[in-house]
């Protein structure tokens, strides 16, 4: 009898260690949520004058949708298509994919920059949210011009 009440108690602890266990992995997943992911597609080097593309793919991975300002930076002055801003709306599922088709003539170094803004009649009902953590996310590289 002694013996089966410790048994029940060895294992009722062990049950609430399993618990708490699972609360943190739990826990862990939701802090780990990332808002916005970005997936940049364009060569790192070109040719004077040939047609560069680059693609950016906008994911996130909350419940809540966003408004996401897109646009490219560099450190030399463009003109044109390259200075394009997108505002779409991007939702767990259903991310966005855009487009920026330009020319160049001399090496550069390039930012693609994802804001998330405060825009209404840009989501559905305009249900969206702004992470409080950060609300820019950019990606640099190069571009050389052989
Ligand atoms: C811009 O940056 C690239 C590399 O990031 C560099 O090679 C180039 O010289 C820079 N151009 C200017 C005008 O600063």
């Amino acid at each position: 009898m002694r013996s089966l009440q410790l048994l029940f108690r060895a294992s009722t602890g062990l049950l609430l260690v399993l618990c708490l266990q699972l609360g943190t992995i739990k826990t862990q997943e939701d802090t780990t949520r990332r808002a916005v992911i970005m997936n940049v597609d364009m060569p790192s080097r070109t040719r004077v004058n040939q047609e560069v593309s680059v693609k950016l793919n906008i994911e996130t991975e909350l419940t809540e949708c966003l408004v996401c300002k897109a646009y490219l930076r560099s450190n030399v002055t463009m003109d044109g298509p390259f200075n394009y801003r997108f505002t779409v709306c991007v939702c767990k599922d259903a991310p966005r994919t855009l487009y920026w088709d330009f020319q160049v003539d001399k090496t550069m170094g390039i930012a693609v920059v994802v804001d998330t803004v405060r825009e209404l009649g840009i989501c559905p009902d305009d249900m969206a949210v702004i992470p409080i953590k950060a609300n820019r996310y950019y990606y640099t590289t190069s571009l050389v011009v052989q």
